[in-house]
C-alpha cells in the first residue's frame, strides 16, 4: 500500500501549470488522483480526462475539474498503473477493467507515466492472463477465435455474473503464458472481429516509477 501511495504520489512531480492530464484507474493511480486534488487545491490549474468512471467520480470528489477526450486536441502527461510492466516497457493492463479509455488515452497523450509496485515487474508479459475486451453480441465466436492464437481465455465475471465495462462490452481474461511479442499478438488481436481493444500497451509508455516495499521510489527510463 505504501509502495502504491509513493509512486502515485512522485508521478504528480510531473505535472505543471495549465497542462491537461489523463487519469488512470487503479489502486496506485488512485494516490495519485488524491494527490493531483491537493495540488489543485493549494492553485494548480489542471483539468483532467479519466479513463473510467469510477476515476471521473474520485477526481470529482478532489475537486478536479474535468473534460471530455473529444474536447482536447492532445493530453500532456497521463498517471495510469499497470498489472505487468516487462524491461521494454510493455505492459498488461485491465485488470481493472478500464484498458479500453486507457489505451485510448495513453494514445491521445504526449507522456505516458506508468506507477507501479515492485511486484509488477517482470521479464516476460504473461502471468497475469491478458484482459480482452470483447462485444457482448459475439463474445463466444470471439473467445474461440483469441483461443486459436494459443490461449485459454474465461470471460469476466464480478458478483456472480458477467462482468460489464463502462463503455457496455464483456471481458475475456486470456491465459497466453510468457508473451515474447506483446506488439505482435496485440496486433493480431484487434484484428479479430468483436475483439474492441486488449490490454496490451506496448511502445507507449515513457517513464515507470516503481514503488519498493522499502520505501524506495526509482524513476525508470
Ligand atoms: C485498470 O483497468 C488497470 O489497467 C489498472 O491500471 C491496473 O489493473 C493496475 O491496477 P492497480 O494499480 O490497482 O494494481
Amino acid at each position: 500500500m505504501e509502495a502504491k501511495r509513493l509512486t502515485g504520489e512522485k508521478a504528480t512531480e510531473y505535472i505543471k501549470s495549465d497542462m491537461i492530464i489523463g487519469l488512470g484507474t487503479g489502486s496506485t493511480a488512485y494516490y495519485a488522483i488524491k494527490k493531483v486534488g491537493e495540488l489543485v487545491k493549494t492553485g494548480l490549474k489542471i483539468k483532467a480526462v479519466p479513463t473510467s468512471k469510477e476515476t471521473a467520480q474520485l477526481a470529482a470528489e478532489a475537486g478536479i475539474e474535468l473534460v471530455e477526450l473529444a474536447e482536447v486536441d492532445k493530453l500532456d502527461l497521463t498517471i495510469d498503473g499497470a498489472d505487468e510492466v516487462d524491461q521494454n516497457f510493455n505492459l498488461i493492463k485491465g485488470g481493472g477493467g478500464a484498458l479500453l479509455r486507457e489505451k485510448i488515452v495513453a494514445s491521445a497523450t504526449e507522456k505516458l507515466i506508468i506507477v507501479v509496485d515492485e511486484s509488477k515487474l517482470v521479464d516476460y508479459l504473461g502471468d497475469f492472463d491478458l484482459p480482452v475486451e470483447v462485444t457482448k453480441f459475439s463474445w463466444q465466436y470471439t473467445k474461440r477465435m483469441i483461443e486459436k492464437l494459443g490461449c485459454t481465455a474465461k470471460l469476466r465475471q464480478a458478483n456472480q455474473n458477467k462482468y460489464i465495462t463502462d463503455n457496455d462490452n464483456y471481458i475475456l481474461d486470456c491465459d497466453f503464458g510468457k508473451i515474447k511479442d506483446p506488439a505482435g499478438l496485440a496486433l493480431k488481436l484487434n484484428q479479430l472481429p468483436g475483439v474492441v481493444e486488449n490490454g496490451i500497451f506496448a511502445g507507449m509508455t515513457d517513464l515507470v516509477i516503481v514503488g519498493y516495499k522499502n520505501g524506495q521510489v526509482k524513476v525508470l527510463k
